[in-house]
């Protein structure tokens, strides 16, 4: 089965490429590398010792994606290509809505020409938005997030679902991811940000690395258990292979037909504090941090009910806390300016 992976330079499309691969998936890569480096992929090819077809290409242009249809045999689309930034998403808006949503509408319409009809999109937590209980069950309706970024993604799902009852072969999952961290076990692939990171890992592991003098922990003043935020952690190869289980879960459903939503996370809230702590006990050393204020935006805590995963896709986060900060901690240590070499 071919599967056409968009964003699969990145960090959760490189190490769900390689799953793919060792799952015997055949992969052809559309990205524009607007955030990524072409030697995920090479260190991917050297890891499974299989080759990966690299197309550079933009998810807006239908003609460069026309094109790639017409030269592969694909079967199915997996759709990570989006830019990501919560913050930036504020300041820059329309070329999120642009980017991730007039994007993938793109890609939907060539995908509809070319009567290729399984889908799997990267979704998010965020579409919980900011006044659902916890933990998230997909039976909750989409939510109201604050960010653009958040926004592009509650309207994807809306798109897809309008996709879906139009056209009756359309067979669509989302993936709402939780939190992704770490890194492939090698040590050769991880998350490999641009700048100053947003996220916690990135930017834990950049000061345990001496490229930061310290972490600010945005706020201690929550109504949580020690008062920081609390968030649902999984490791990025348990979230590469839930899309091996979806692609699976497709292929076992022939008769299906619509879009569904699964949760992929542990379950388990883990703060902001419990982090830095595993990380300083995977490393043996002291992570220098203050508490800064909160961030705007941020939900004091919330986790996924992966019920739904586990039982009809299989599938179940498997790697512990402590393997996600030694894979962390393997992936930055060898790899200090990332893929920079
Ligand atoms: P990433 O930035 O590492 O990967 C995204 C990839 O898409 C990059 O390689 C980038 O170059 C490419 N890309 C962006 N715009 C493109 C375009 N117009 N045309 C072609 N390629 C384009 O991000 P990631 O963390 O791997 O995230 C992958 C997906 O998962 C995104 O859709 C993201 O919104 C979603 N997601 C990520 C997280 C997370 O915490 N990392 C959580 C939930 C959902
Ligand atoms: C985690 C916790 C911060 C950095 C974001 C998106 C979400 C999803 C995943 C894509 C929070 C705290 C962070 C720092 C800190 N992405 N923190 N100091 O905000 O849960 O989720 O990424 O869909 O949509 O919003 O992840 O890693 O930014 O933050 O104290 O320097 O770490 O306040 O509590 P978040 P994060």
């Amino acid at each position: 089965m071919k599967v056409l992976v968009t964003g699969g330079a990145g960090y959760i499309g490189s190490h769900t490429v390689l799953s793919l691969l060792e799952n015997n998936y055949d992969v052809v890569v559309y990205d524009n590398l607007c955030n990524s480096s072409v030697e995920s992929l090479r260190r991917v090819e050297k890891l499974t010792g299989k080759s990966v077809k690299f197309i550079q290409g933009d998810i807006c242009s239908k003609d460069d994606l026309t094109k790639v249809f017409n030269q592969f045999n694909i079967d199915a689309v997996i759709h990570f290509a989006a830019l990501k930034a919560v913050g930036e998403s504020a300041e820059i808006p329309l070329s999120y809505y642009q980017n991730n949503v007039h994007g993938t509408v793109c890609l939907l319409e060539v995908m509809q020409q070319q009567k290729v009809h399984n889908f799997i999109f990267s979704s998010s937590a965020t579409v919980y938005g900011e006044e659902s209980d916890v933990p998230y069950v997909e039976t909750m309706k989409l939510g109201t997030p604050s960010s653009p970024y958040g926004a592009s993604k509650v309207m994807v799902e809306r798109v897809l679902a309008d996709t879906a009852n139009a056209n009756k072969e359309f067979r669509g999952v989302s993936l709402r991811y939780f939190n992704p961290i770490g890194a492939h076990e090698s040590g050769a692939i991880g998350e490999d940000p641009k700048g100053i990171p947003n996220n916690l890992l990135p930017y834990v592991a950049q000061v345990a690395v001496g490229k930061r003098d310290k972490l600010s922990i945005f706020g201690d003043d929550y109504p949580t258990q020690d008062g920081s935020c609390e968030r649902d952690y999984l490791h990025v190869m348990d979230l590469a292979q839930g899309h091996v289980a979806a692609l699976n879960w497709l292929n076992r459903n022939d008769e299906f037909r619509g879009v569904e939503a699964f949760n992929l996370g542990t379950g388990n809230g883990i703060s902001v504090f419990a982090i830095v702590k595993a990380f300083e006990k995977a490393i043996n050393k002291t992570i220098p941090f203050d508490v800064s204020p909160r961030r705007a935006g941020d939900l004091p805590a919330f986790w996924a009910n992966a019920s739904k995963a586990n039982k009809e896709l299989n599938w179940q986060a498997t790697r512990s806390l402590e393997q996600m900060m030694a894979d962390t901690w393997h992936w930055q240590s060898n790899n200090p300016n990332g893929y920079l070499v």
